[in-house]
């Protein structure tokens, strides 16, 4: 069916034919080296969808918070995008897919001492370093947490308990910040950088939060729900190709053929997904498969995408 034609009936039918599919998915396992993570029921599931028109629909656990990890580095991207500009964002830590896991250090040795994306864990690291103004840990805080809030449309606060159980085991991240200052690719402070970075990923978001983010970027960047302009709408397309890229780390490609929706995972369980012009979607569920990627939450987003005939390659 036409995309630009579904009524909100047949997105809700959708939606609980996707979401009993992924309640009915099995494996998978909550991310244990992040001790937060562990204890998460794993039983969650949440499923929200933002239209284009402003009309959300959620079910399940759609409202319960959970970590962001790493779907904080589209948030971040967002940013240094609009402080800094496509080019230079490009120049300073690049646009390309790694193929290898996220905190993967031969994946910046491969690539010239690169971190290659901001949706890695060196490119993030690097791209916090890039958040002006320089040296100001709490005015770049606000800055990150103030793109969080204008894409989600809502607060977003921190785990405390998530943020210290990060810091204390966040040991890659640390060589990770180490190598690229060797590197030269570390713009600000590395300790800063790096605490920013973990920061980030120890916030709270909902399903419905990051489909309401994931529809502002469908939107060309202007929020469906209030009208604000967050992104220019050449920044909304940068973003999402950054997101179609390496959203799904190794899996990426895998995950792009299948479904043709480009989504951005973090191992609290969360997804981000990208459906241009048509709507924004969130997904919750912890358990994660080997890449990180949450296996209800692709689920979801897939059986969702299949039922309505959404797949950014079909023009
Ligand atoms: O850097 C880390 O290890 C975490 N804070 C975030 C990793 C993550 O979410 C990877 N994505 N699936």
């Amino acid at each position: 069916m036409p995309v630009d034609k579904l009524t909100h009936n047949q997105v809700e039918a959708a939606m609980e034919r996707a979401f009993a599919q992924a309640k009915a998915a099995t494996g998978g396992e909550n991310a244990h080296y992040i001790p937060y993570l562990a204890n998460v029921d794993p039983s969650l599931l949440g499923l929200s969808v933002c239209l284009v028109d402003g009309t959300c629909l959620s079910l399940g656990d759609a409202t319960h918070p959970f970590g962001v990890e790493s779907i904080s580095k589209v948030f971040t991207a967002a940013l240094i995008l609009k402080q800094l500009g496509p080019e230079a964002v490009r120049e300073k830590i690049g646009a390309d897919a790694t193929g290898l896991p996220f905190n993967s250090i031969m994946a910046i040795i491969l690539e010239n001492h690169s971190p290659s994306t901001p949706l890695v864990n060196a490119g993030a690291i690097s791209a916090c370093s890039l958040v002006g103004p320089a040296g100001d840990a709490d005015a770049k805080w606000a800055a990150v947490t103030g793109m969080f809030e204008d894409l989600c449309g809502s607060p977003v606060p921190l785990i405390d308990e998530l943020y210290r159980s990060e810091s204390a085991t966040n040991f890659d991240n640390r060589s990770i910040a180490w190598l690229l200052k060797d590197y030269g690719r570390i713009y600000d402070d590395v300790d800063l950088s790096l605490d920013l970075y973990t920061r980030q990923c120890s916030l709270a978001v909902t399903a419905e939060q990051l489909a309401r983010a994931a529809a502002t970027i469908a939107n060309g960047g202007v929020s469906p729900t209030d009208g604000c302009e967050v992104l220019s709408a050449d920044l909304a397309r940068k973003l999402t190709s950054l997101i179609c890229t390496v959203g799904f780390y190794q899996s990426a490609g895998d995950w792009l053929y299948r479904t043709g929706i480009p989504a951005k995972s973090g191992v609290g369980g969360g997804i981000l997904a990208v459906v241009p012009g048509v709507m924004g979607i969130g997904a919750f569920a912890p358990p994660l498969d080997a890449a990180g990627n949450s296996v209800r939450g692709q689920e979801a987003v897939a059986a969702l995408g299949e039922g309505l005939g959404l797949n950014v390659f079909q023009g």
